[in-house]
């Protein structure tokens, strides 16, 4: 597997993955701004032209707001998560981004172990922040 930015191309198999990782799923229509935004910093994993993976995030002054991670349901568990949550540091780096925040529901306890891992700490809660009216736990890392 190797990392691209994100393109059109990549669009399909994204909102195809969507529904099959969150309960909000995006569509292609709605990644067409992040490949198209100056703010918006994504990458795809792809074998071949197979999308195994992707994530990315919105660079807000010097935080990055991550959006979506997700890997495709047949690959989970091997390793592919933390490469891209390494990828989407490295970039964020690279992008003279201090400080990453995301939101994961306190269900989602494989998403949960994968940020701890990677030294993001909760810091809040969004009470009812989805759809199924799961609560989002706020996490952050600092960069520096
Ligand atoms: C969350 C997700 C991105 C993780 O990717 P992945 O490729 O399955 O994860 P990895 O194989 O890289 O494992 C990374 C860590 O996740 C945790 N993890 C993986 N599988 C797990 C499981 N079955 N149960 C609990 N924790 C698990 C572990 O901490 C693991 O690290 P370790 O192997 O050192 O113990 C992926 O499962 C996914 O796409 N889920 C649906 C979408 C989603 O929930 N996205 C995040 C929304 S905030």
């Amino acid at each position: 597997m190797i990392f691209e930015p994100l393109r059109y191309e990549h669009l399909k198999q994204m909102a195809a993955i969507e529904p099959e990782a969150f309960s909000a799923p995006w569509t292609e229509r709605m990644f067409i701004p992040e490949v198209e935004s100056d703010r918006a910093f994504y990458k795809v994993g792809v074998n071949g032209s197979e999308v195994i993976c992707y994530g990315g995030f919105h660079k807000i002054f010097d935080e990055a707001h991550i959006t979506n991670i997700a890997v495709k349901k047949e690959y989970r568990g091997k390793g592919y998560g933390k490469l891209l949550l390494s990828e989407l540091i490295s970039l964020a780096k690279l992008n003279g981004v201090n400080s990453m925040t995301l939101e994961v529901s306190v269900n989602n306890h494989r998403a949960r172990n994968l940020y701890e891992s990677f030294g993001f700490v909760p810091s809040g809660i969004r009470k009812k922040y989805y759809p199924d009216g799961a609560d989002a736990i706020i996490m952050w890392k600092n960069l520096i």
